[in-house]
């Protein structure tokens, strides 16, 4: 039997980067057939871009600031993630709203992690929000991206129980560490064909 070639991925971050840490991780220590090919990040501050580099990651900055529009932000973001020829294009804490032109560019290979259990709490203050809703679950969904904002099909969620002392933090603490193991994973069951783009 041949060796499956790794999956090549961009990896999209805005900050922290933890989520792109826990991919790297996979690989290099749990067999995740995939290579990091760049990351790419909206802010030129962003923590997750010291961790890649050392990593011997490319990275490049694609600054919005410096761009008139969301277009041509999009165009620019467009033409680096390009460079790579990526198999699969991961928004890990991007924050930035892209544009219907790039996601359909990138249709079938972009995918996104939300920290609710989706279709549950779109948007932004997901964990304050479950908690204030009562809810006796919480988590976190990858879904591929299409033009509806946190709106494309789910493919993976791990569920977390809200227990009655959550504060946002402490909820957004045992969601990420789900979310740590639920990106790699789902990253393999597109490797391994389990997981397959929406027609
Ligand atoms: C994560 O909670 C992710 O679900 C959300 O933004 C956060 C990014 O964290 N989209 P990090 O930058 O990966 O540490």
């Amino acid at each position: 039997m041949t060796a499956q070639k790794p999956l090549s991925l961009v990896i999209l971050i805005s900050g922290r980067g933890s989520n792109m840490v826990s991919i790297v991780e996979a690989i290099q220590h749990d067999n995740l057939p995939a290579q990091v090919s760049a990351v790419i990040s909206n802010r030129p501050q962003a923590p997750g871009l010291d961790y890649a580099a050392a990593q011997y990651i490319p990275t490049t900055t694609i600054d919005h600031q410096a761009y008139d529009d969301r277009l041509s932000f999009d165009h620019a973001l467009a033409e680096e993630v390009n460079k790579y020829q990526p198999d699969l294009v991961i928004l890990a804490g991007f924050m930035r709203i892209l544009t219907p032109e790039f996601v359909q560019q990138f249709s079938g290979k972009l995918i996104n992690i939300h920290p609710s259990l989706l279709p549950k709490f779109t948007g932004l203050n997901t964990h304050q929000r479950a908690i204030d809703a009562g809810e006796a679950e919480h988590g976190a969904s990858i879904h591929y991206v299409t033009e509806e904002l946190d709106g494309g099909p789910v493919v993976l969620q791990a569920r977390v129980t809200v227990l009655p002392d959550d504060t946002s933090d402490t909820l957004a603490k045992r969601v990420l560490a789900e979310e740590h193991k639920l990106y790699p994973e789902a990253i393999r069951q597109i490797a391994t064909g389990q997981i397959t783009p929406p027609k």
